[in-house]
């Protein structure tokens, strides 16, 4: 997860210790560490949690190195879209494919595709229908704004969500084949009339409850199943 108040409600309603620090990825987890929580941190310049690709890159990586996990969900809170039938406050769950939309790389060969991601997820549809997510085709950048060029490859990539992280930690489980997945609690909506940055904070307690609220439906079914 990407930031502290996201992350919250969950490690309060699982009551999550921190057992590790791995500057700057803090690791919290349940009594036996079947469920590891871990967190891109604060930056210790700028006061901040560490939002974005490079942090998600790195804290993907130091999971998976040290604590082996069967399945990465990546959670958090996301842009949704009117254009895709997208409200404030709702949850979504990857499906098919997890890409890039600011990675514009023109040379011949391999690299314009390069540039899109399109990693892997795992199916879905079963986790969606038994916990009522929406399914969406998420897409990631390193700005929480976006500009003409972003919007014109969010609508190739034919996106329901726009965030973040996703994309950086699908590349990591991909090379590592760890299994992957996102769940995205919508607090703005991209094609909507009011700005990114006021209505993301406005919502984002609200959202980040709603995520708390199906993260606990959605381990209840993996953990039981
Ligand atoms: N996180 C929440 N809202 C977002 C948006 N519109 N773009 C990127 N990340 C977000």
């Amino acid at each position: 997860m990407a930031m502290q108040g996201e992350a919250d409600p969950i490690i309060k309603y699982f009551g999550l210790k921190e057992i590790a620090f791995h500057n700057p990825v803090r690791v919290f987890a349940n009594e036996d560490q079947s469920l590891i929580l871990s967190l891109n941190g604060t930056d210790a310049k700028h006061k901040v949690d560490n939002i974005g690709t490079q942090a998600a890159t790195l804290n993907a990586h130091i999971v998976i190195q040290n604590y082996k996990p069967d399945l990465i969900i990546n959670c958090g809170t996301a842009g949704g879209f009117i254009s895709k039938g997208g409200k404030i406050g709702d949850v979504y769950i990857a499906t098919e494919k997890i890409c890039f939309h600011d990675r514009r790389i023109d040379l011949p060969g391999g690299f314009k595709a390069y540039a899109k991601g399109n990693f892997p997820c795992i199916n879905s549809d079963e986790l969606a229908a038994k916990t009522q997510l929406k399914q969406g085709i998420i897409s990631s950048s390193d700005a929480l704004d976006f500009t003409e060029t972003d919007t014109k490859i969010m609508q190739e990539n034919n996106a329901s969500v726009k965030e973040m992280e996703a994309a950086a930690i699908a590349w990591v489980c991909e090379i590592n084949q760890v299994p992957f997945t996102a769940i995205k609690a919508i607090t703005d909506i991209v094609d909507g009339p009011h700005a990114t940055g006021e209505e993301f904070l406005k919502n984002f307690e609200m959202a980040s409850f709603a995520l708390k609220e199906k993260m606990l439906e959605i381990l209840n079914f993996l953990l039981v199943k």
